[in-house]
């Protein structure tokens, strides 16, 4: 059984709002959801998990508690969510893989509010005992890549029209990637 690191920080973010990352708690249903719907539409085209479907809030916060997965939120003190983050391990032969999801509310980016959710996300993959962990994002995202690049990771590959956003339409997916052992 991998040890569960359950740090909660405070961190006031250039934007001067202070805020706490911890992990996602099973009363966090309403707020989640809030947060998934408030998301760009621009986003909600690329991200791999729809956070405005119901059903996809629904699976998250049932797994808040999961063996294999992780799971943190941006909180303010008024109890909404502006970020979340997560990682999971895979299955079978890559079950030593944690593979991580980031997203931060649109009225909060540029506040180093990503970085800060990537190095706590990166602390709870070490928790789980993965040796390896992957973020992909489409070669469109360019956002996401200086965050991990800076975290140590490294572009491992691009694996060509992999991805389909919400129109249909295909893309590159970049696979970022950090060996821990
Ligand atoms: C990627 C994302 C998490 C960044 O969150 P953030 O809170 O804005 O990140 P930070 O403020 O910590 O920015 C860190 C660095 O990333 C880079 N960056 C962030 N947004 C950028 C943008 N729109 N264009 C270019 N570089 C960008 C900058 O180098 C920035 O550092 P700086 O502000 O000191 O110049 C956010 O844009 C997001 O949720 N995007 C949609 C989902 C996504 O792409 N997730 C990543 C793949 S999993």
């Amino acid at each position: 059984m991998t040890m569960r690191v359950e740090a909660t920080s405070p961190v006031v973010l250039r934007n001067g709002v202070a805020v706490t990352i911890r992990p996602l708690a099973e009363d966090d249903r309403i707020e989640l959801a809030r947060f998934g719907k408030s998301l760009p539409e621009d986003d909600a085209l690329y991200l791999e998990d729809d956070l405005s479907d119901p059903n996809i809030i629904n699976r998250l916060i049932n797994a808040y508690a999961a063996e294999n997965w992780r799971q943190m939120v941006a909180v303010r003190d008024n109890g909404e969510v502006v970020a979340y983050s997560a990682v999971r391990k895979l299955v079978g032969w890559s079950s030593h893989v944690g593979d991580i999801q980031l997203m931060v509310g649109k009225e909060f980016r540029r506040s180093g509010l990503g970085t800060e959710m990537a190095k706590a996300i990166f602390e709870s993959a070490r928790g789980l005992g993965v040796a390896k962990v992957i973020v992909e994002m489409l070669a469109v995202q360019v956002s996401g890549r200086a965050i991990f690049e800076r975290l140590g990771f490294s572009r491992e590959g691009i694996f060509s029209k992999h991805a389909h956003d919400r129109h249909g339409n295909r893309h590159d997916l970049v696979v970022m990637a950090y060996h821990v052992m």
